[in-house]
């Protein structure tokens, strides 16, 4: 597939396996993708697993992420974790502000606006996710709410932060549901969304920003979500934490 922006696709592992299972994720994933050059891979497990991934994906093109980090550098925030402790395992990429987090840690978008500026202070790249709930799409307000979701998150970034943060557009009602947002649906949020970044930023950065798709990613329905003009790749959870789903996923994007 021939798209302007190289595709990305991420798993987000959740509060799931322990060192040895990641281990075995991971080596799994490093034999079956081993020849994949067109998509950008990356695997987000939980703090505890990162040191041992780190090493395991050495020299290889699966690249590491974290889920969450805090806005701070340094100091007394009991249980946080900052930027710059990431980067010591080799960790490229974060998650920010997944809907889990807004909604049980309530996390807000100024305060994810805050953590992606402390991301890109330490040469992380950020994942900035987004989505409207069941019952504010039901009310016709997915733009209303994206837009402002979009805006303030990525508030007092400039244009080069912009052009090297990602976003994932997950709408709450499709997060471990089973139930996919359809292709239409997808592209009609995502090309709102690079709208939104022209009016922030200007078309050139819009063009270069990646915007992935999350809730219910599987090797069924990755190809057709990929297809969609500005569908730049995926988020994954629960079909990321097995390594024929997410070899799959990333093989039928292709
Ligand atoms: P899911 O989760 O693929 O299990 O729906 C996606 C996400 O929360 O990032």
């Amino acid at each position: 597939m021939d798209k302007e922006r190289k595709l990305l696709i991420a798993g987000n592992w959740k509060m799931n396996k322990t060192v040895a299972e990641a281990l075995d994720l991971v080596q799994g994933l490093r034999r079956e993708l081993a020849n994949i050059k067109e998509v950008d891979i990356v695997v987000c497990p939980p703090f505890t697993a990162l040191h041992e991934v780190s090493r395991a994906i050495l020299d290889s093109n699966i690249r590491l992420g974290a889920q969450t980090m805090s806005e701070h550098g340094f100091g007394a925030y009991t249980g946080e974790i900052t930027a710059g402790m990431l980067k010591e395992f080799s960790v490229r990429y974060v998650i920010l502000g997944h809907s889990e987090r807004r909604q049980y840690q309530k996390e807000s978008s100024a305060l994810i606006a805050k953590k992606a500026l402390a991301a890109h202070a330490a040469s992380l790249k950020p994942i900035v996710c987004v989505g409207e709930t069941l019952q504010e799409r039901e009310a016709g307000q997915t733009e209303t709410v994206v837009g402002a979701q979009v805006r303030e998150s990525l508030a007092g970034l400039n244009r080069s932060q912009m052009e090297e943060t990602i976003i994932a557009y997950e709408p709450v009602w499709a997060i471990g549901t089973g139930r996919t947002a359809t292709t239409e649906q997808a592209q009609s949020v995502h090309a709102f969304i690079r709208k939104e970044l022209t009016n922030l930023f200007e078309e050139a950065v819009a063009r270069r920003v990646r915007i992935l798709y999350g809730g219910s990613v599987k090797p069924s329905n990755a190809r057709e979500l990929m297809t969609q003009a500005d569908v730049d790749g995926a988020l994954v959870g629960g079909a990321s934490l097995e390594i024929r789903s997410f070899a799959d996923i990333v093989k039928n994007s292709i």
